[in-house]
């Protein structure tokens, strides 16, 4: 299969979550099933063409703004290939990506983020009528790449006649939603400035939406998730569209790259482990702790979170439960230690950091995007805390268990589907889940997950089974191989 994947972040270019690890990992695991796969994405400031030896396609890729021939901007394509010969290609729009960030933590938080995005899955497809080989998959991820069927089936449908457009929700939360006067900025014929068409139930325009319409196929992430988003609850507003789709929607579980996320070729920590050699997991935990001027106790379970500091991610459960459990576990021989990573806006952060100020050999509060400290914590920490409210997939509880971290997780989408909980099934549990979305429900399993730490003959074969687990991959790309052949006209 010919395959163009079109993301709007891609590691380890560029990051803001979870999408950007997908974008780079299963791309190059649908390569080593044969395919013929590139990926797409904007070329942002930070990204410096010279400095990453990016080699610059001949001719200029022209984008119409609008129909075919009318205002066409010329972009430079910059070319990339990844060890494992899967190509990149960026998009080079001054005008649209040379700046600060990449889209902020709303749709909205660049004013242009209608146009900018408008532009860049516009150069997805004209990208697409440019290759060589007819591509037979164009892969559209979230919001950002949303416009991409639209565009291919309004302005080529000749030419896309045996293509067919797949989009992939990683969060139904951002929908790339904006007031119906940004409609034209898409440049498309007013005809889709209606409902049922671009606009939304509430009269926005919506990309997601618009995308969920024209797609051949729609995948999610997990399972657990592709059931919930056709539900009132975790539906943002699009679960009766969804239903609708429901024939065309599968949820396929993300997978892990362990040549990235793996403790024994982890190239960001101090000391590389594996299951035989479990104590150079200690030795990074008491690197960390000293690092990061927290008491060096071995014996003190340390708890690490790694996340965007939104709603989504239940940060608000977390000073509440945190300091319930460290108020009452004073004794040096009770309690944790925590450790939080999150990049999010200053007000969570602010309120994150009065538990630093008030259990100062107990908690650290690490600001900001360190993708470094990120692998670090992955290696260090006994539990992974993730108590989201939804998760569509979640990546940091699988790359957790492959680092013998053992995930405290709500259950919820795909957090549901990859963590066992200990105590429904002591045989192959690999973590510890809590149902009812509360501080206290999380303290609940914090406190179970310290127990069960302390008894390290309970602890040590908890940590292996989860280290064993195996989330590549393999399995779920053969899963959209099958689902991308289904979706392709017979003759193909
Ligand atoms: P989401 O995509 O919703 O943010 P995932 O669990 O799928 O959640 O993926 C999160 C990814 O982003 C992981 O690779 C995680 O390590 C990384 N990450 C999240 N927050 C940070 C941060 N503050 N610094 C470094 N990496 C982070
Ligand atoms: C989203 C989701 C996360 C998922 C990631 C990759 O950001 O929030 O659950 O793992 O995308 O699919």
């Amino acid at each position: 299969l010919n395959v163009l994947f079109a993301s709007s972040e891609v590691a380890p270019f560029s990051k803001t979550g979870g999408l950007a690890d997908v974008a780079a990992s299963l791309p190059q695991a649908l390569a080593r099933r044969g395919h013929n796969v590139s990926i797409v994405t904007p070329l942002y400031k930070h990204l410096d063409p010279k400095a990453m030896r990016l080699s610059r396609r001949l001719a200029p890729l022209e984008v119409p703004r609008k129909s075919k021939n009318q205002s066409k901007v010329e972009v430079t394509v910059w070319e990339s290939r990844l060890d494992s010969g899967v190509r990149v290609f960026f998009i080079d729009a001054p005008q649209y990506f040379d700046r600060d960030g990449l889209y902020g933590y709303d749709d909205q938080s660049f004013e242009d983020n209608a146009e900018r995005f408008a532009f860049f899955s516009r150069a997805v497809v004209e990208l697409a009528l440019t290759s060589p080989m007819s591509i037979d998959i164009i892969h559209s991820n979230d919001w950002h790449t949303g416009l991409v069927p639209i565009y291919g089936k309004h302005y080529y449908a000749e030419e896309f006649a045996n293509t067919r457009f797949v989009m992939t929700i990683h969060n139904l939360a951002f929908q790339g939603k904006f007031d119906a006067t940004s409609f034209k900025a898409t440049g498309l014929p007013r005809k889709y400035n209606a409902s049922g068409e671009l606009l939304d139930d509430e009269g926005q325009l919506n990309y997601l939406a618009g995308a969920l319409r024209y797609a051949d196929l729609i995948t999610t992430v997990s399972p657990t998730y592709a059931r919930e988003i056709q539900r009132k609850k975790n539906g943002f507003g699009l679960h009766e569209l969804l239903q609708e789709r429901k024939d065309d929607l599968e949820g396929v579980l993300n997978g892990a790259d362990y040549g990235v996320w793996s403790p024994d070729v982890d190239r960001f920590i101090e000391v590389r482990y594996s299951v035989e050699t479990l104590n150079g997991k200690r030795q990074n935990k008491a690197h960390l702790q000293h690092s990061l001027g927290l008491p060096v106790r071995p014996t003190l379970p340390l708890v690490g979170m790694v996340s965007r500091l939104t709603e989504q991610k239940g940060v608000d459960l977390l000073v509440p439960a945190i300091r319930s459990l460290l108020t009452e576990l004073k004794d040096e021989r009770e309690g944790f230690q925590v450790i939080i990573l999150g990049d999010g806006p200053d007000k969570v952060v602010k309120e994150l950091k009065q538990l630093e100020d008030q259990f100062p050999n107990r908690a650290r509060i690490i600001a900001g995007y360190d993708e470094a400290m990120a692998h670090r914590i992955q290696a260090s920490a006994d539990m992974l805390l993730i108590p989201s409210r939804f998760e569509p997939c979640g990546l940091t509880q699988i790359y957790a268990m492959r680092y013998g971290t053992v995930p405290v997780v709500h259950a919820t989408g795909g957090l549901a589907d990859t963590v066992v909980d200990l105590r429904d099934d002591p045989e192959n549990g690999t973590g510890f889940v809590f149902t009812e979305h509360n501080a206290d429900a999380l303290a609940g399993a914090i406190e179970r997950a310290g127990a069960a730490y302390r008894n390290y003959r309970k602890w040590r074969p908890l940590m292996i089974r989860a280290m064993g687990k195996d989330f590549s991959w393999r399995e779920s790309a053969m899963r959209y191989e099958e689902l991308f052949l289904d979706a392709l006209p017979e003759q193909n």
